[in-house]
């Protein structure tokens, strides 16, 4: 990122939505056939050697309005091979939909970000993507693309991956509701100014370390938004008596990145039902925590099924606005970095603040039997 201009009068992009979430890992296929089978995604479309894309497999995977686009190298060369070698699995690209990629690129840089790609056209049968992309924290891109003038299965080199559903009950994820990225400490405000100054996002919300913190690990997170369905909010580590949970991210991902997806159902206690029947670990939550939550939502009284909740581990929380239930999933990959959160909301706009210290002592345990508490 380059300094902002304050004078800058080209508008910020434009965004109409989160396209897909790009992956970058250590073996696709097995990637995607996890997030499949576990997650219960449908392999929509697939792209290789055999279509095309000369040095990496990529596959195609959605569920409700989610696109996850997981991406593996075919040679030790490729930059997605030195990406997975520094950061192991992780979040390469967050992609936005846009009407007009050349505005949004030329709008960006003006306002201070980096590009990564300037505007090109990608072209098969099927018609044409224009993409660009810009930098953002870490090693992490926003991508700009109009699909506008496109009618294959997801991009060029595409072909319906032409796979059966995974079988396993269906989970029922809706759409991404919040996308977090981990930055380094004292870096926060200045990537709340790069969403604000180049994407134009307004701050929804922001936690200091007194509200998000226990013992022993502390964060402050602010969380930017583009007014509509685009929200990411950005932690960094506080001081706290030992490791702080971003810490330990940051050390093992090498840099700034995604730490989760938050993604949306109606009925999260028939998803993590599912998402358990197939073998998906979540965070354990201690006994004591339904106690406490019971009082905190003692308005509610009787309206949450709290029985399935306790079963399930589910998380409850409140604003002024309704409530929320949410859960965490373990990591997705090898190293202690990035994870999914399921979240149904009931009116509530908040992202489970009075869950962050129930929270972090599970994630504490877990940290603590890792050794790097
Ligand atoms: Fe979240």
């Amino acid at each position: 990122m380059t300094a902002v201009d304050p004078q800058a009068r080209v508008a910020p992009p434009h965004l109409r939505g989160i396209d897909h979430v790009e992956l970058w890992v250590g073996n696709a296929r097995a990637f995607a056939g996890w997030m499949a089978a576990a997650f219960g995604f449908d392999i929509v479309a697939h792209a290789g050697p055999e279509t095309g894309e000369r040095d990496r497999q990529r596959w195609m995977l959605q569920q409700g309005d989610i696109r996850l686009l997981v991406t593996g190298a075919l040679g030790p060369d490729s930059p997605v091979a030195d990406h997975v070698r520094r950061h192991g699995d992780g979040v390469r690209d967050i992609a936005f939909l846009v009407d007009d990629v050349d505005t949004a690129y030329a709008g960006a840089l003006e306002r201070g970000a980096a590009g990564v790609r300037p505007p090109a056209d990608d072209t098969d049968d099927h018609g044409t993507i224009r993409h660009a992309a810009i930098a953002t924290y870490g090693e992490t891109v926003h991508t700009f693309l109009d699909r506008s003038r496109y009618a294959g299965p997801f991009a060029p080199r595409f072909e319906e991956a032409g796979l059966k559903r995974p079988v396993g009950p269906d989970v029922g994820l809706l759409r991404i509701d919040h996308i977090v990225g981990n930055v380094e400490e004292g870096e926060l405000e200045r990537w709340v100014g790069y969403y604000e100054q180049v994407m134009g996002f307004d701050q929804l919300v922001h936690f200091t370390d007194d509200a998000i913190s226990t013992e022993y690990s502390a964060l402050m997170s602010t969380v930017v938004w583009n007014g509509a369905k685009v929200v990411m909010p950005l932690n960094e580590p506080a001081e706290g008596r030992r490791k702080s949970q971003i810490e330990e991210y940051l050390d093992y991902y090498g840099s700034p990145g995604v730490q989760h997806l938050a993604l949306r159902t109606d009925d999260i206690v028939a998803a993590v039902r599912a998402l358990r029947a197939r073998g998906v670990r979540m965070l354990e939550v201690p006994p004591s925590y339904y106690d406490e939550a019971k009082e905190r939502m003692a308005e509610l009284g009787d309206e949450l099924p709290w029985a399935a909740l306790a079963e399930l581990g589910i998380l409850v929380d409140r604003d002024h606005d309704g409530y929320l239930l949410q859960i965490f999933t373990e990591t997705l990959c090898d190293r202690p970095t990035v994870f999914v959160e399921i979240i149904q909301r009931e009116g509530a706009k908040g992202f489970g603040e009075g869950n962050f210290k129930a929270l972090f002592q599970a994630i504490e345990r877990e940290q603590e039997a890792r050794g790097n508490l």
